[in-house]
């Protein structure tokens, strides 16, 4: 598989402040990558190194098999990019100002570009200004997805996108993946990123503390089981196990995958009356991984 980007040992400091402690991890062509960190642990400060945006101390960067070091224009011309804080210039209209991004990035506004415009539901007659901050979000997303290149690069792109427009966005990348496009996605809001993404890394104050497959980090987190119980005595049988709680007679916890026989076992015996038996969510992963004193 050809790699679309490695970074590697990458530093970062604002004066005294390190922003970014060895900072590697690389992305596979045609795979969607979850980037993901709480607010301030340092997506877009390596988003914008990666880019070129600003200036790190030290560690190496390949875009695109290209150093960027040397080949940062080259590479940009195949780059889409969708910032955290996009800029649109007040008083051009939303459309004017997508096709000024398009010309600026050498492209042209295509019917592509018409057919995203009109999935977004974005009035382009309207002056930038006078945009809320999710139609301001659909102007640099229209643009990037209306872009045939190798690599989508987006910033927090959902934030302030409501469900249905998170929804398009959700469907655009998915598309953007059957093609065999790569996609670098951002975000520190889990439950919309978790259908997308193949693979992920997780920054916590400038440091990737796990990266892997979803599946493969699923696969060591607990599996949460949920029992509804003849009766409350019953219920309280699993009360010494991880993360109880109950409501009336429905218990739920957490479990080791290999525990799974033996909690079956009990709650057969236990003469369970409903059982729901679920995968950890990236939200469950994350707080494992947040945890004070958790997993590091
Ligand atoms: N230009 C800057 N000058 C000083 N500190 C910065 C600058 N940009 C980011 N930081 C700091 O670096 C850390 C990481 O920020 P950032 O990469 O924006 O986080 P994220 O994108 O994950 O929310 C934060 O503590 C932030 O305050
Ligand atoms: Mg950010």
């Amino acid at each position: 598989m050809a790699k679309v980007l490695e970074v590697q040992q990458l530093n970062k400091y604002f004066g005294q402040f390190q922003a970014l402690k060895n900072v590697s991890f690389d992305i596979e062509k045609g795979e969607v990558f979850g980037f993901l960190g709480p607010n301030g642990s340092g997506k877009s400060t390596t988003i914008r190194a990666i880019l070129g945006l600003i200036k790190h101390d030290s560690g190496d960067i390949k875009l695109l098999g290209m150093d960027t070091a040397q080949h940062m224009m080259a590479a940009h011309q195949r780059i889409a990019y969708v910032p955290d804080d996009v800029y649109l210039w007040p008083n051009l209209t939303g459309g004017e100002v997508i096709d000024l991004l398009l010309r600026m990035s050498g492209h042209e506004h295509t019917s592509r570009t018409d057919a995203l415009i009109k999935k977004f539901e974005l009035n382009t007659k309207k002056k930038s200004r006078t945009y809320s901050t999710g139609n301001r979000q659909k102007v640099p997303l229209i643009v990037a997805f209306s872009l045939d290149v190798d690599l989508y690069i987006f910033d927090e792109p959902t934030s302030g996108l409501d469900p249905l427009q998170a929804r398009n966005f959700q469907e655009e990348v998915l598309a953007l993946k059957q093609a065999g496009k790569t996609v670098l996605l951002s975000s520190h809001i889990l439950s919309e990123v978790e259908k997308m993404i193949d693979k992920l890394a997780i920054i916590r104050n400038g440091e990737i503390i796990e990266s892997g497959t979803l599946s493969s980090m699923q696969n060591l987190a607990e599996l949460n089981v949920k029992a509804t119980l003849p009766d409350y005595e019953t219920v309280l049988r699993f009360s010494h196990r991880h993360k109880f709680a109950s409501i009336h007679n429905t218990a739920s916890f957490a479990i080791r995958r290999d525990e799974l026989a033996t909690v079956l076992r009990e709650l057969s015996e236990a003469d369970v009356q409903d059982l729901q038996i679920t995968p950890p969510t990236l939200e469950d992963l994350f707080i494992q991984y947040y945890d004070v004193g958790g997993a590091q």
